[in-house]
């Protein structure tokens, strides 16, 4: 890095943040940062791409580190231009030329300068979108879930092996793993404050979500893409898309991924055809290697109790993972809980700044393809193993995506039926 640049980079660093960047030798990743302010760009403009865009703006305010989300990309015009608006409000600095829009916005948002990627698409996109930011050597901070099939999570783990090769940061949005508490948590649990892990217990119970309805002028595919938590292509089924948090919190636990699922589930309530094709509950034991079981719930009908939450049990004590541990100590997380949106930014920024790449893609690629083993034993009514996933071929996403042609919606998995 020359004097000019690192000159630059550090007129990013501010105040306090600088004398205390200095105090750590900073050293700025492969050319983030280098010539100016971290730069931006988000793909997927919907409710979470925007919030991470706003959060990654506030890590970078926090840090004294120089951010500017210059870009957006959506498939919807009104979706990027919203976000353009909405985000230069609070501080971006969009140009209309770097607003994206199409089916390949993507792609186009990538060709630019941006340092950083932000991919907050439906998760059914991101082992493509993923792999192409790799390949051109962005960072990445990429939502959850990370594919809905087999071959989407195996793509994402040999993407995220090229990033750890460039070393690139990627991290996703499985907030929990950058909540203080959480982290303070299992770390004493791996450190044996509960002995071995032999039972787990993982939870997402709640009612329903939103749902946008077809209206007379809108194609298939556009309502499929504006409702699409309802389509597995798009979502991978709410054990994939909302119930992965809880599983990859037991992963982590674990150590490891489990090595078969038994699940069941069904569509009870939400039977509309407004409702797509994917089901309202499943239930599902999990095996891991060393025999532990992990029971995995999820449901969203309204009205009925809720729990979104984690428990293990060891053989010296227990734990809900996230602030309190009963062993032969009691124990609780009393430390400082930051906003865990902007602190999984701030571990981004603060890998890319150190030049101390984190990658969690190969984490959130098995906790995905953990929950898409559950949905497979659900869909199918059969035990299904890990060495099956990682040999299946099944990929979801439609052989052509057109504005101007029908895309029927699969039919509801019948367990013991083959489809
Ligand atoms: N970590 C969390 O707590 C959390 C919370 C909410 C959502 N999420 C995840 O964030 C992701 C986005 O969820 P959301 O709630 O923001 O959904 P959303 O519907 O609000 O936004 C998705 C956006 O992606 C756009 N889009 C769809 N296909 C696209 C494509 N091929 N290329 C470009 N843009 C495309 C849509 O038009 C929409 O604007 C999902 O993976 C979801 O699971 C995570």
């Amino acid at each position: 890095m020359g004097d000019v640049s690192r000159r630059d980079f550090l007129k990013t660093v501010t105040g306090a943040a600088a004398t205390a960047a200095a105090a750590l030798s900073i050293i700025p990743g492969a050319r983030a940062g280098e010539t100016g302010p971290l730069k931006v760009g988000l793909i997927g403009c919907g409710g979470r791409g925007v919030g991470a865009a706003r959060d990654i703006m506030a890590a970078g305010k926090q840090l004294g580190v120089g951010v500017r989300v210059i870009a957006v990309a959506d498939v919807f015009r009104d979706r990027a231009k919203g976000a353009q608006d909405g985000l230069n409000d609070a501080g971006a600095d969009i140009k209309d030329d770097h607003v994206f829009f199409g089916l390949d916005a993507y792609k186009k948002l990538i060709e630019t300068d941006v340092d950083i990627v932000l991919l907050a698409t439906p998760p059914g996109f991101r082992p493509e979108q993923f792999e192409a930011a790799i390949n051109a050597k962005k960072h990445v901070f990429m939502e959850k879930p990370v594919a809905v099939d087999p071959v989407g999570c195996r793509k994402v783990m040999a993407a995220g092996q090229k990033a750890k090769e460039f070393g690139l940061s990627v991290v996703s949005g499985t907030q929990r793993r950058h909540s203080f508490s959480y982290r303070e948590t299992i770390k004493r649990i791996h450190d044996g404050a509960i002995g071995e892990v032999v039972a787990a217990y993982a939870y997402w119970c709640q009612g329903g979500l939103w749902v946008r309805d077809k209206s007379p002028n809108m194609s298939d595919l556009e309502w499929q893409l504006r409702n699409w938590l309802y389509f597995t292509w798009l979502s991978g089924d709410h054990i994939v898309e909302q119930h992965v948090h809880n599983i990859d919190i037991i992963n982590w636990v674990m150590g490891t991924h489990p090595v078969s699922a038994f699940g069941m589930g069904g569509r009870q309530v939400r039977t509309a055809p407004r409702y797509g094709h994917i089901y309202d509950h499943f239930a599902v034991e999990f095996e891991y290697p060393n025999g532990a079981r992990m029971l995995s719930m999820c449901r969203q009908i309204d009205g009925c109790d809720g729990r979104v939450s984690e428990f293990v049990v060891g053989t010296r004590g227990r734990s809900n993972c996230n602030g309190w541990i009963r062993g032969e100590k009691e124990w609780r997380y009393e430390g400082p809980k930051p906003n865990p949106y902007v602190q999984e930014m701030v571990h981004l920024l603060e890998s890319i700044v150190k030049g101390e790449p984190i990658n969690e893609a190969q984490n959130i690629a098995e906790s995905t393809m953990t929950a898409i083993m559950g949905r497979e034993s659900a869909y199918t009514g059969r035990t299904v193993r890990w060495s099956d996933m990682m040999k299946s071929d099944m990929s979801l996403m439609p052989k052509e995506l057109s504005f101007d042609k029908p895309l029927p919606v699969p039919p509801v998995p019948m367990p013991g039926r083959p489809m």
